[in-house]
């Protein structure tokens, strides 16, 4: 005889067994190495605790996405690359160019653009990738047969529209940035009157010298890059995919674009139907800290400061990490570092360095005051989710950006440059955003607004991802804008029409009324004439 426990657990069981099953699809992820990789894994990861299956395509050359794993399917594309470097020596010069280019204290718009420029250019070497994985027939043969349901891609690079369209698969693109902008710029309306293009350091109140330097900023991206380098991609687009499609317009049809953005956070702007914004998926309630980190948080009677300059910056030069540590050794709060370089002579017995910090869960801690931070996007996020205000040095890409949208909503200050940081601005920095009060409510109100919504952003991710495989995609809420030709989409043909047909109906009226003042007026001049 069976025990009812055996029984219930079989029953159990069973009625486990004739549940529904979750329709589990596969998905062929396209990332971007470095931090786009941590952030896209998140998203993959919670994929996977959905059953759903995931091959994730890697360069044999990449330094940070993981080579091999328990979780999902990886297919290495080799590359020929003579220049490979490792993390270390990637880091070094990383640093080493960083130094170099941090954002100077004030430059000029222009060499900022000329930079951003720079930079796309030296991405177009995707080109070589792209033509070593077409090239590799058995490896797109794999891929043509694994039978996938969907592409999943950061649109930082374009690897994820070309497999796509080759393998004819629905896309949900991961991520803001296109190779040349953000992409809201390229499918949705950007007025840029009040939207700001990256870099131009404007916010949405322009003045008009602001909305001139955002017009021929836009412009010089536009030009730059439309002749520059979407012409490398479209070549490839060609050769590979035979289609007569330009890489922007693929860009421009994806069906699903999850945008890690906030209003919270950005200016409201125009955007389209099949737009999901995820701001901040990447955030959760903190955990419990390391007893190492636990004990210095709680015994800090003053409270906390949280200092870390992101994943690649682990270390300073040592002229810039004394000046920095001698203006922390000034404050009465306690400081985690995140700094592996050289210790500094100046460094006060408040500071705490360290290799690596739990960064969400110390800026959940309730003894934490501020976060000293370069800007980047994962820790912007996570200051918003704990309310924590923000004294912000930005060294590159979109940082300065994103601190100007804090600062603009009265919850960071920002140092201008690292480089010429002193002591004295660290210290007085600090103090403005813990001593006045209003950073600490204006973030606090933030991050209330932030957590409030109906479905977290990482959730609406997963969902919109799984809609797109429920459906094949999303084509109905694609927009038949994007497909129209540019003089049709800004009706310049309507408006030629109609600015024809009223300068051909006042030319008539202006004949008719010629006409009539003729044969009021001159029968009276020719009596005239006839008097003479
Ligand atoms: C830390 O340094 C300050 C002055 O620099 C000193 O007053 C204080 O006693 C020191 N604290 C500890 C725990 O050593
Ligand atoms: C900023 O620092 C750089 C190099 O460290 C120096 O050349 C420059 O003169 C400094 N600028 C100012 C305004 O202090
Ligand atoms: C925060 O929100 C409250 C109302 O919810 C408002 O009264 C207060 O002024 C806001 N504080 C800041 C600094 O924005």
């Amino acid at each position: 005889m069976a025990s009812p426990i055996q029984l219930m657990s079989v029953s159990a069981l069973i009625f486990v067994l004739c549940l529904p099953t979750a329709q589990t699809g596969r998905i062929l992820v396209i990332p971007v190495d470095g931090s786009h990789w941590i952030n896209i894994k998140i998203l993959m990861m919670e994929l996977i605790k959905q059953s759903h299956e995931l091959t994730v395509l890697v360069p044999s050359n990449s330094l940070y996405i993981d080579q091999s794993s328990e979780d999902f399917h990886i297919e290495i594309v080799p590359v020929t690359d003579s220049h490979a470097l490792t993390r270390d020596q990637f880091e070094e010069f990383a640093l080493n160019w960083i130094i170099s280019n941090a954002f100077p204290k004030d430059p000029s718009t222009f060499s900022l653009a000329w930079d951003f420029i720079k930079t796309i250019k030296t991405g177009t070497s995707v080109v070589s990738l792209l033509s070593n994985l077409f090239e590799n027939k058995d490896l797109m043969e794999r891929l043509g047969t694994a039978g996938f349901d969907l592409v999943l891609a950061d649109p930082y690079t374009v690897g994820g529209v070309m497999l796509s369209n080759y393998l004819k698969l629905p896309l949900v693109f991961f991520g803001r940035w296109m190779p040349s902008e953000d992409i809201h710029f390229a499918i949705a309306p950007s007025p840029l009157s009040y939207v700001p293009v990256i870099n131009s350091r404007v916010t949405d109140r322009m003045t008009f010298s602001e909305r001139m330097k955002n017009v021929l900023l836009y412009t010089l991206y536009l030009v730059s890059t439309r002749f520059f380098v979407y012409p490398k991609y479209d070549e490839l687009s060609k050769r590979y995919l035979g289609t007569d499609l330009t890489v922007l317009e693929m860009y421009q049809r994806a069906d699903i674009y999850l945008m890690k953005v906030d209003f919270v956070f950005e200016f409201p702007r125009p955007t389209m139907p099949n737009v999901v914004y995820i701001g901040g998926f990447q955030c959760q309630a903190s955990k419990p800290l390391a007893q190492e980190f636990q004990e210095f948080m709680d015994s800090s009677e003053q409270g906390v400061v949280i200092f870390s300059l992101g994943t690649i910056l682990k270390t300073l030069p040592l002229n810039i990490a004394r000046e920095i540590a001698a203006g922390l050794a000034q404050l009465p709060e306690r400081v985690i570092w995140r700094y592996t370089g050289e210790q500094p002579d100046t460094l006060g017995n408040n500071t705490k360095t360290v290799n690596w910090l739990p960064q969400n869960d110390l800026l959940g801690h309730p003894n934490t005051k501020a976060f000293l931070a370069h800007g980047g996007e994962n820790g912007v996020y996570e200051a918003i989710y704990n309310g924590v205000p923000i004294v912000g040095i930005p060294i590159f890409g979109d940082q300065y950006e994103n601190l100007l949208r804090l600062k603009a909503k009265g919850a960071a200050v920002m140092l201008e440059s690292l480089m010429n940081v002193s002591s004295r601005d660290i210290v007085n920095a600090v103090r403005l955003v813990i001593d006045d009060p209003s950073y600490r409510d204006a973030m606090r109100n933030l991050s209330k607004l932030h957590r409030d919504t109906p479905i977290p952003p990482l959730d609406a991710a997963v969902f919109w991802t799984e809609f797109a495989m429920r459906h094949g995609g999303a084509g109905h809420l694609k927009a038949t804008g994007n497909n129209l030709p540019w003089y049709q989409y800004y009706l310049l043909d309507v408006i030629l029409a109609l600015v024809l047909t009223v300068s051909v109906c006042l030319y008539l009226v202006w004949r008719v009324l010629k006409a009539i003042i003729r044969r009021t007026c001159c029968p009276r001049r020719s009596r005239k004439n006839k008097r003479d």
